[in-house]
């Protein structure tokens, strides 16, 4: 299974390579302190290299984070990490964009630890106005704990992509003609935490954080911030329209990207809120355009 998987891998990227995409610009290694402090726990994050590494870790007594010291409206935001490895049960890791406010947005990664050799999920949500319910999740075509992989959110006026390493695992289109609220006026920081949510990260509760296997550790690099910065409070960027994340070839995925998406539905899709009849009884509006990918 894993090795046909690989292949798989392989004979989509040697494809998907031909075509030019419009894939933001690879970034470079950032040191954590040029755009990032702790938030808590400041003792259970260690630095690494001048902080161009820094590992966060969870015990029986706490997990700790970091947040970005700007606030930006739109722009480009990734960093590489490498997940808890071994008994990650119980452990989330998340990577995130959140405005300050009670109606907030936000724009969500979470990497759900699972039991050692079994896969991790990522689940992705956006709220708007202070609303998620918007989940999907899926399983990576990779063992995230092994090595460092970038994941990146992509924040223009027209769509949030998700991106794992280049590929587009999530798109929000703009559906603010259909009634859907897209985050557009209110800033976010940037934030990232490891911490203990077996009430819930897997199936429910069912496996519990395994403390004997503590402390859990989250490994990061390059930590790239390409954003409009703005004040807390700010409407609008000065220069918004003019950058590169504005132009045309951002606006929308292109047909590489698609069919990168569309190979992430039909092989790792496990759960998409899009399609949960049971929870949603009638379609989300921006739900329809998520249908014609
Ligand atoms: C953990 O592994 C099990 C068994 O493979 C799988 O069903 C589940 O989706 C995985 N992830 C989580 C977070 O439970």
């Amino acid at each position: 299974m894993a090795s046909s998987l690989w292949f798989l891998c392989l004979g989509f990227s040697l494809l998907a390579s031909g075509a030019r995409g419009a894939t933001p610009r690879k970034p470079v290694d950032v040191p954590f302190g040029r755009g990032y402090v702790p938030t808590w726990a400041f003792d259970h994050i260690k630095y690494f290299n001048g902080g161009s590494e820094i590992q966060l870790s969870l015990d029986k007594y706490t997990g700790t984070g970091f947040q970005s010291k700007g606030s930006y409206l739109f722009g480009h935001f990734s960093m590489q990490i490498k997940m808890v490895p071994g008994d990650s049960a119980g452990t989330v890791t998340a990577f995130y964009l959140s405005s300050q406010n009670s109606e907030h947005d936000e724009i969500d990664f979470e990497f759900l630890g699972n039991r050692t050799g079994q896969p991790y999920i990522l689940q992705t949500n956006v709220f708007t106005g202070g609303k998620g319910n918007k989940e999907q999740r899926i399983y990576l075509w990779f063992d995230p704990t092994k090595d460092y992989h970038s994941y990146s959110v992509l924040w223009n006026l027209y769509q949030i992509v998700f991106f794992v390493d280049d590929v587009p695992i999530r798109v929000f289109k703009n559906s603010k003609d259909l009634g859907v609220k897209f985050p557009f006026d209110q800033p976010m920081k940037i934030y990232s935490s490891l911490w203990n949510a077996e009430d819930w990260a897997t199936r429910g509760g069912i496996e519990k954080t395994d403390w004997a296997k503590a402390p859990f550790v989250a490994s990061y690099k390059s930590f790239h911030i390409d954003g409009c910065e703005a004040s807390v409070n700010a409407k609008f960027c000065e220069s918004q329209g003019k950058r590169w994340w504005d132009q045309k070839e951002f606006q929308d995925l292109d047909t590489a990207q698609f069919r990168r998406l569309r190979w992430v539905r039909e092989k790792f899709t496990i759960y998409n809120y899009c399609t949960d009849r049971v929870r949603l009884p009638s379609v989300p509006p921006e739900c329809q355009r998520d249908r014609d990918i």
